[in-house]
């Protein structure tokens, strides 16, 4: 890494009077951040370079964003969040108190559930009335296991509720009816007199929920069915119809989208049911190596890692794709685009139930997670909800238990540290990074992304992926007076450290010291492999 500082001058501008003869004022910044840009390239070649335009901003980055998702999957849903009224474990109604904590504390917006593959073969009403005499069932896709229906409707928007977060909830069309999922939603929504209105109250909740994210399938391309685009489009209208909008509650209705780089499931939704739908899903997952032989989460050598990070950048990719198919057909971008399923996949920990898909969470996963979100925000105009797989025990954690014990994983931290962004304006920056290399391949060392808040505060957040080398990174923040700063980071000693319940704090949050502001010159120095989030004032 280049030792030589570089610092952002601006140098004279042309004079106003040159100026006036320019049309707009937006031509003057732009002539403003050319010439930034312009210095630093003929300046020092290797040296990451930002520019910050906080006075403008047009997009909010909307909360959902950082939502997450919660499936009846091995160890998530039962000892993750349900653990029973009777239980030791402290919990409210069954659901434990430690995990509803922490959740709040990262402001979490919203909540997918039931899954996943999961809801594609969950009748909803086998998880109503008396716990004792709800029917079992096997969970085919997770394990095997008897699912006895304990966690429920009632259940989850209980949950919903002590975490103050919105639902999500996946509908089933895989194995599912039209009439199913149509009574699903009256029995949630409906105030007034109706067979399943009625059912509620009989079994104990006389208001209506409101719920507002509706999924119509999951991976309707693979375990939700199978399907071609062109069949789940005629089916997504067909269900879409019956999931009505009762009183003032207004369905959010969301289409299964693409596996991945799947454009053409994208076009042919958009083409065939764009005007029923209010969001089109996106899964894409970050495995380190194939879906034979993932990668491990903990014992991973630095080419490995390097594939991970240049693996889970391809999501800027994905996302510049399928909103540009999308802007053919909805160029007012009335159709968000919802990343309902991302992360890391690894192979389970060894002599963990492979259907569990319990792994563990290092410093990597933290890294991934910050590029992740700040990915999402550059391209809020079109995404407007992402959800990480999954919250507790499952995948890309933030949390793991173990019977009474608990603790935060890398992954939650970041989730701490970037909830200033939800609902703030994001700022357009303009940013040339170092690069990180592996023998011929590389990839940007830096990922950063800014938001101002509605307080006036300005958010920074980056990522250093590189495990090797610090980066200097000089900022210039263009249309602010900038006279406080502060920072936290999250960092280890090595990418590999993870939080164990022997030692549950090793990775964690610090206060950052390396920013330093002179006019509105922003010098950092981000340590190697870390996740910096700066308040400027
Ligand atoms: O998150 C685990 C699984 O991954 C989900 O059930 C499914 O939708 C996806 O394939």
């Amino acid at each position: 890494m280049s030792e030589i500082s570089f610092n952002f001058t601006l140098i004279k501008l042309p004079s106003d009077k040159t100026l006036k003869k320019m049309s707009s004022m937006r031509l003057k910044r732009t002539c403003q951040i050319m010439l930034l840009i312009l210095i630093g390239s003929a300046s020092v070649q290797a040296q990451n370079r930002l520019i910050i335009e906080a006075d403008k901003g047009q997009n909010t980055i909307n909360k959902h964003i950082y939502g997450h998702f919660s499936e009846h999957l091995g160890r998530c849903i039962y000892g993750g969040y349900w653990v029973g009224e009777d239980s030791s474990i402290p919990n409210t109604r069954g659901i434990r108190n430690d995990v509803v904590q922490a959740l709040k504390d990262i402001s979490i917006p919203n909540l997918r559930w039931p899954g996943g593959c999961f809801a594609d073969e969950y009748h909803w009403m086998d998880g109503i009335g008396p716990r004792e005499n709800r029917p079992k069932m096997i969970n085919t896709h997770w394990g095997g296991v008897v699912e006895d229906n304990s966690f429920g409707t009632h259940e989850f928007l209980d949950l919903c509720e002590q975490l103050g977060t919105e639902p999500y909830i996946s509908g089933n069309v895989g194995s599912g009816t039209v009439e199913e999922m149509s009574k699903w939603v009256e029995y949630i929504t409906f105030d007034g007199e109706s067979p399943m209105a009625n059912l509620r109250r009989k079994n104990g909740r006389q208001e209506p929920w409101k719920v507002k994210f509706w999924g119509v399938g999951n991976e309707s391309w693979g375990c939700g069915g199978n399907m071609t685009p062109d069949y789940y489009s005629d089916l997504y209208r067909h269900y879409a119809t019956f999931a009505r909008n009762y009183g003032d509650n207004r369905l959010y209705k969301i289409a299964c989208g693409a596996n991945g780089g799947d454009y053409n499931w994208t076009e042919t939704l958009m083409k065939n049911a764009g005007r029923q739908m209010q969001g089109l899903s996106l899964h894409y997952y970050t495995v380190p190596k194939d879906w034979g032989d993932k990668g491990s989460a903990t014992n991973f050598d630095e080419e490995e890692y390097f594939t991970t990070i240049e693996k889970t950048l391809f999501m800027d990719e994905l996302i510049s794709k399928h909103s540009a198919i999308m802007d053919r057909y909805d160029p007012r971008k009335r159709v968000g685009l919802i990343v309902d399923e991302w992360g890391t996949w690894y192979n389970v920990e060894p002599g963990t139930n492979p259907g569990f898909l319990y792994q563990q969470n290092t410093l990597r996963d933290a890294i991934v997670a910050g590029i992740n979100l700040n990915i999402f925000n550059a391209h809020s105009d079109r995404v407007q909800m992402a959800n990480l797989a999954q919250t507790v025990n499952v995948l890309q954690a933030v949390m793991l238990t173990d019977e009474e014990k608990m603790l935060l994983t890398p992954t939650y931290w970041v989730f701490y540290l970037y909830k200033v962004h939800q609902d703030a304006t994001l700022l357009p920056i303009s940013f040339t990074s170092n690069k990180y290399r592996q023998g011929d391949r590389e990839i940007d060392a830096v990922s950063v992304s800014a938001s101002k808040d509605a307080n006036g505060k300005i958010h920074i957040t980056l990522v250093n992926a590189d495990p090797n080398s610090e980066q200097r990174i000089n900022t210039q923040l263009i249309g602010a007076t900038a006279k406080n700063i502060k920072g936290k980071i999250l960092t280890s000693g090595k990418i590999n450290d993870y939080n164990s319940f022997e030692q549950p704090s090793k990775v964690k949050v610090n206060d950052f010291k390396g920013a330093s502001l002179s006019n509105n010159n922003l010098s950092v120095v981000l340590p190697s492999k870390s996740v910096v989030m700066l308040e400027i004032q």
